[in-house]
């Protein structure tokens, strides 16, 4: 078989890039190691930056969310000593969308149903030929057989775990990485959520975040330990738990009832630089985690693939490489101030376990600053919103 782009990984990366280059008229095959099902399956965040959802309006699959999403003007941060507001239209100019990646992903997934390009799924031992050269290629097992294609480009799109980022040779790729001493147990159920916008919450037990899909059904989550398993914690426990942390007058609120759905989250920083090998090219997860603090993955994915999906564009349709020689670049600054971002949101929010006298004192100063200084506040909702592309 021969494609021009062979796209790694069918989440929300892979299947964003393969409608926008469908959209030019490129042609693109995407490779997915998993079932459909399986993907959908997987719960993520769901905080969308108007920017970001530009980008998807742009590729044709912005109908539902318009429709369902919920536009918050702002959220809260709550902390032992003061309660703050932040404005995101006002401080920023832009609003957040909230729309579970879920969602986004099956818009996604039936765009491309409808586009008829081919997504293989449960493609196994894909592996990668070739991208320093003009003709790379990819290989794949399909129901016990082996198949090949040659394409001009590779995207890689396949996650954290994937596969594109490990055949880069060591010497050519740097890494940088930091992993949080906690995780998030998260818990979704059908109930009315406690405020109609987000709460983060600073305890001195730990984090809490009260979120949400829709009016009726409520995502919620708490700082725990990393030996912590979603079987490990019965609902009652997490509610519990989750009670003790929040503002008096949420905890008064708050309406509790059975799970739909438990995970626990390691949270993680990481960065791979560069973004392109020759024809390769990594987007999303492939190439960095930010813990979920911030909400920056699924937006972050987007912004990469904006970038990756115009310089591919321009270099076949154009025949100039300026773009794909400037995306690792220009995708990396972005992705560093969100980075910077995300890692200051969970110091600033999080209990750390084995910190010195001094850290206490100084994560109340930074909430107290926060609460008193427009300017930091205007510094937290433009980062929040998301900044320019
Ligand atoms: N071969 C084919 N597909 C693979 C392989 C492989 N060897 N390894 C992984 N994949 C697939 C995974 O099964 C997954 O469906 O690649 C896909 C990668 O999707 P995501 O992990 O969702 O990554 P991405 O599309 O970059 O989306 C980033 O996901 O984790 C969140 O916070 C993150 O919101 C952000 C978004
Ligand atoms: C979520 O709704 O899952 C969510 C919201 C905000 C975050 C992280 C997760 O910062």
């Amino acid at each position: 078989m021969r494609t021009q782009v062979a796209i790694i990984g069918a989440g929300p990366a892979g299947l964003l890039l393969g409608q926008i280059l469908h959209n030019a008229g490129i042609d693109n095959v995407i490779l997915e190691r998993q079932s459909a099902e399986y993907v959908l399956g997987r719960v993520r965040a769901g905080v969308i930056e108007e920017g970001a959802a530009d980008i998807l309006r742009e590729a044709g699959v912005g109908a539902r969310l318009d429709r369902e999403g919920l536009v918050h003007d702002g959220f809260d941060i709550h902390a032992p000593h003061r309660d703050i507001h932040i404005n995101l239209k006002r401080l920023s100019g832009r609003a957040v969308i909230i729309y579970g990646q879920t969602e986004a992903t099956r818009d996604l997934m039936e765009a491309r149903q409808a586009s008829g390009r081919p997504t293989i799924y449960e493609a196994k031992d894909v592996a990668l030929h070739d991208f320093d050269s003009d003709s790379p290629k990819v290989s794949y097992v399909k129901d016990g057989q082996k198949h090949e294609i040659s394409c001009d480009y590779i995207a890689g799109c396949d996650g954290y775990h994937g596969i594109s980022r490990a055949s880069v040779p060591e010497a050519s790729i740097k890494t940088y990485e930091r992993v949080y001493p906690f995780a998030w147990f998260g818990l979704l159920a059908d109930v009315p959520p406690v405020s109609p916008e987000l709460i983060y919450v600073q305890n001195p037990e730990g984090f809490a975040l009260c979120s949400m899909r829709s009016m009726t059904r409520s995502r919620y989550y708490v700082q725990c330990g990393l030996d912590e398993t979603a079987e490990g914690m019965s609902d009652e426990a997490f509610w519990k738990i989750l009670k003790s942390r929040l503002p008096a007058e949420a905890a008064e609120t708050l309406v509790t009832g059975p799970s739909i759905e438990k995970l626990v989250a390691p949270l993680r920083s990481f960065v791979a630089e560069p973004m392109r090998f020759g024809r390769l090219f990594l987007a999303g997860d492939a190439a960095h985690i930010v813990p979920p603090t911030g909400a920056k993955g699924l937006n972050l994915a987007i912004s990469d693939v904006h970038y990756l999906s115009q310089a591919i564009i321009e270099h076949v349709q154009e025949k100039t490489a300026a773009g794909i020689d400037a995306y690792s670049q220009k995708a990396l600054a972005r992705i560093w101030k969100a980075e910077r971002f995300s890692a200051w949101m969970t110091q600033l929010l999080h209990r750390f376990p084995d910190t010195d006298s001094f850290a206490a004192p100084l994560q109340r100063a930074e909430v107290t600053y926060l609460a008193d200084s427009e300017a930091a506040q205007t510094a937290l909702a433009e980062n929040y919103a998301g900044l320019p592309y």
